[in-house]
C-alpha cells in the first residue's frame, strides 16, 4: 500500500489516508450560515475518498469575516447547517475539519464576483461592509483601496478574539468536527500579530518575536481548553512572509515548538499573505517549509501548494518531508483526485468508491484500464 493511502491518527482520530482538502473560502455563505452550496461541495471531497475535508475560514467574529459571504461560528444558530455537512463527510468515510479564524485588517473586502450590486441584489446576498481590527492602524496596502484602515485592538478587543476562537471551538464540537484548525496564516489577524510588517505595537503584543506570539499562543491554549482532549488540533502557518523585513521559517520553527508544547498536534504549512511578497509559486514550492518545521519542532506537518501530483504526493511523504498532503485548486479540478490518486499509486482495489459508484470497476475491466491494464 502507499503512504498516502495509508491511515494515519491523530490522538483519537483515525484518518483513513494522508490526502486533505485545504480550506477554501466559497464566499457563499448569508450571515455565516453553511447552506447547499457548502453541502454539495464540500460532499464532492468525500465521495472522492479524501481522508480530511477542512471548511474554509470560517469567522469567529462577524467582524472577522473576510468578506460577507464567509462561513461563521460565531452563534449557535450556525451549528445545526454545518453539523449537516459533518454528517455527511463522515457517512462518506472522511473526517470533517474547521478553520478557526478572523481576517484582521483584511476583513470586510468585496465578494470579486459581486459587481454593482443593487439594493435589491445586496439585501439577498446579506451584504455587509464594516471598519477592521487589527494589531495596528496600519492597511494591508496602499495601492488597494478594497482594504481599508483598520481600528487598532485594544486589550478588551484582543480578550474578545480569544474568548471568540474559544466559543468558536465549542460549537463546533458541538457540530461534530473531528478536528479544527486555527488559522495563523495569509496575512489575516493571527499572522498580523506574528509579523513585524503589521505588528507596530508597543504593549506586551508587540516588539519581540515573543510578544508578537503572545496572541496566537494564548488563542491556541484557549482552544486547547476547550476542544476534546481525544480530538486533534490544528494550526495553519504563513511558514515564512517571503519578505526580508517578514517573519522567517526559524521563527515558525521555534512558534511550532511552543504550539506543540499547547497541545497543537500537526501543522499546516503554508506561505504569504503580506504585500511585498516575492512567492515564486512551482510544483511543491511550500514542501521545504512542511519540512523544516517538521524537522525543526519535531511535529507532523501538512505540505500545500501546487501538489497535485500523485507521485509526488508519495514521495514528499516517503522522504519525510511531511505527514500529510493538502490541495485546494487540485481538488476543486478534481474532486475525485483522492479515488484517482490511489489507482495511479498501484492500488489493485477500488475499495475507496463509494458502493454507488461501484461500476467504474466495470467500466475499466471492459477498458482494461487502472487494475485490468495488460501488463
Ligand atoms: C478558492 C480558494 C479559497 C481559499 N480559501 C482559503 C481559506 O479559507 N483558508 C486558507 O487558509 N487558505 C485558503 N486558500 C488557500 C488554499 O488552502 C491553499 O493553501 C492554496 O490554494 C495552495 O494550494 P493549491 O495549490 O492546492 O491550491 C484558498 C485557495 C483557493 C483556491
Amino acid at each position: 500500500m502507499s503512504k498516502l493511502f495509508s491511515p494515519a491518527t491523530l490522538r483519537g482520530l483515525t484518518l483513513r489516508n494522508r490526502t486533505v482538502v485545504a480550506p477554501m473560502c466559497q464566499y457563499s455563505a448569508k450571515d455565516g450560515f453553511a447552506n447547499d452550496w457548502h453541502l454539495v461541495h464540500l460532499g464532492r471531497f468525500a465521495i472522492g475518498g479524501f481522508g480530511l475535508v477542512v471548511l474554509e475560514a470560517t469567522g469567529v467574529t462577524a467582524e472577522g469575516r473576510i468578506s460577507y459571504g464567509d462561513l461563521g461560528l460565531w452563534k449557535d444558530e450556525q451549528i445545526a447547517p454545518l453539523a449537516r455537512i459533518v454528517d455527511f463527510l463522515h457517512s462518506q468515510g472522511a473526517a470533517a475539519g474547521i478553520q478557526l479564524a478572523h481576517a484582521g485588517r483584511k476583513a470586510s473586502t468585496p465578494v470579486s464576483w459581486h459587481k454593482d450590486l443593487s439594493e435589491a441584489e445586496k439585501s439577498t446576498l446579506g451584504f455587509e461592509h464594516w471598519t477592521p481590527v487589527a494589531p495596528s492602524a496600519v492597511p494591508h496596502t496602499d495601492t488597494n483601496p478594497e482594504f481599508q484602515t483598520p481600528t487598532a485592538l485594544d486589550a478588551a478587543g484582543i480578550r474578545n478574539v480569544i474568548d471568540s476562537f474559544a466559543a468558536a471551538a465549542i460549537r463546533a464540537n458541538q457540530a461534530g468536527f473531528d478536528t479544527v484548525e486555527i488559522h495563523a496564516a495569509h496575512g489575516y489577524l493571527l499572522n498580523q500579530f506574528l509579523s513585524p510588517l503589521a505588528n507596530k505595537r508597543t504593549d506586551e503584543y508587540g516588539g519581540s518575536r515573543e510578544n508578537r506570539m503572545r496572541l496566537v499562543l494564548e488563542v491556541t491554549e484557549a482552544v486547547r481548553a476547550v476542544w476534546p482532549a481525544d480530538k486533534p488540533l490544528l494550526a495553519r502557518l504563513s511558514v515564512t512572509d517571503w519578505h526580508p523585513d517578514g517573519w522567517q521559517i526559524e521563527d515558525s520553527v521555534a512558534l511550532a515548538r511552543e504550539l506543540k508544547a499547547r497541545g497543537v498536534d500537526a501543522i499546516d504549512c503554508s506561505s504569504g499573505g503580506f504585500d511585498g511578497a516575492v512567492i515564486k509559486a512551482v510544483a511543491g514550492y511550500q514542501v521545504h517549509l512542511a519540512k523544516a518545521v517538521r524537522d525543526g519542532a519535531d511535529i507532523p506537518t501538512m505540505a500545500v501548494g501546487l501538489l497535485g501530483d500523485a507521485h509526488q504526493a508519495e514521495t514528499i511523504l516517503v522522504d519525510g518531508e511531511a505527514d500529510f498532503i493538502a490541495l485546494a485548486r487540485a481538488a476543486l479540478d478534481d474532486p475525485n483526485w483522492a479515488v484517482h490518486a490511489n489507482h495511479e499509486l498501484g492500488a489493485s482495489n477500488y475499495d475507496l468508491w463509494p458502493n454507488p459508484t461501484d461500476r467504474v470497476r466495470e467500466r475499466d475491466r471492459s477498458l482494461g484500464l487502472r487494475s485490468f491494464a495488460a501488463n
